[in-house]
């Protein structure tokens, strides 16, 4: 089989369509694990894929790309601290953390709001196509590494479990919704009031984005707010409705 078709298989065995990446990037992405697997061709690696557990999970991890940190890009987090959530926080507000990976994004946003709110009171729910990457976001369980570059006043939500990890805390963890999501499949939430959904737009190819911007317009509620990851501005905003407030932050217009 060609690449066309090999990732048309892809998307019947996984439902992840990856003709919406960015084709060359995914491409090299997805030849250069095939030959470190040893396989000859798209055929032969395939019918691994199906009968290998291991490597099909180790192949989704690797195409899905999980690289994730508390606070990524923290002047940002501090603009949304700062600037933006003492504008928008309000009771049953709902916030969605899209492609949250491994949990890091969605538990640095509870941390941030919990600044201003009994988390009790908000509704969080985070979200990522891959089901390892969900596990781990639920157990919060960080290497001392990973917590490195949080900020000093949070680390109450973080409590030694053993001699490399740390676990954060049950008042964050309960909070928090973990559930699967494909943005390029699966029906978006209603009545969002803050959508994070940052480093995984740039794997898309144009047409996908277009299709995401519109229905984050969709989800998001009245004056509802986007913040996006570090590389990915949209381009012409007004296009979809959304208005530049911030660099990095676009606010729903009202059509
Ligand atoms: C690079 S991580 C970004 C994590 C986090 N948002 C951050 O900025 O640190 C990209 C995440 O997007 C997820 N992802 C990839 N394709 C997706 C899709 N179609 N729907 C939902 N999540 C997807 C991956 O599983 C991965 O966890």
């Amino acid at each position: 089989m060609n690449y066309d078709e090999f990732l048309q298989k892809i998307f019947n065995l996984t439902g992840i369509d990856l003709s919406l990446y960015k084709e060359k990037q995914m491409k090299r992405r997805v030849d250069s694990f095939i030959a470190n697997n040893n396989c000859k061709n798209y055929d032969v690696f395939y019918e691994t894929l199906t009968k290998d557990t291991k490597i099909y999970r180790e192949f989704l991890k690797y195409i899905t790309i999980n690289v994730t940190e508390f606070f990524r890009n923290l002047e940002q987090w501090m603009i949304l601290k700062n600037e933006i959530l003492p504008k928008i926080i309000k009771k049953n507000m709902k916030i969605w953390s899209a492609a949250c990976s491994t949990g890091e994004e969605a538990y640095s946003l509870a941390m941030l709001l919990s600044d201003f709110i009994d988390l009790r009171e908000i509704n969080i729910i985070a979200t990522d196509i891959d089901d390892v990457v969900l596990e781990k976001a639920k157990k919060g369980i960080y290497s001392n590494k990973s917590i490195e570059k949080i900020p000093e006043e949070y680390m109450k939500y973080f409590a030694k479990l053993d001699e490399n990890n740390f676990v954060i805390s049950e008042e964050l963890r309960k909070n928090i919704v973990f559930k699967k999501h494909n943005l390029l499949l699966d029906k978006y939430p209603d009545s969002v009031d803050l959508i994070v959904c940052r480093n995984v737009l740039i794997y898309f190819n144009d047409k996908a984005k277009e299709e995401i911007y519109k229905k984050f317009y969709s989800s998001l509620s009245t004056d509802g707010i986007l913040f996006v990851g570090s590389t990915e501005q949209i381009i012409f905003p007004y296009k979809y409705n959304f208005a530049p407030i911030k660099t990095f932050f676009y606010k729903k217009i009202s059509k």
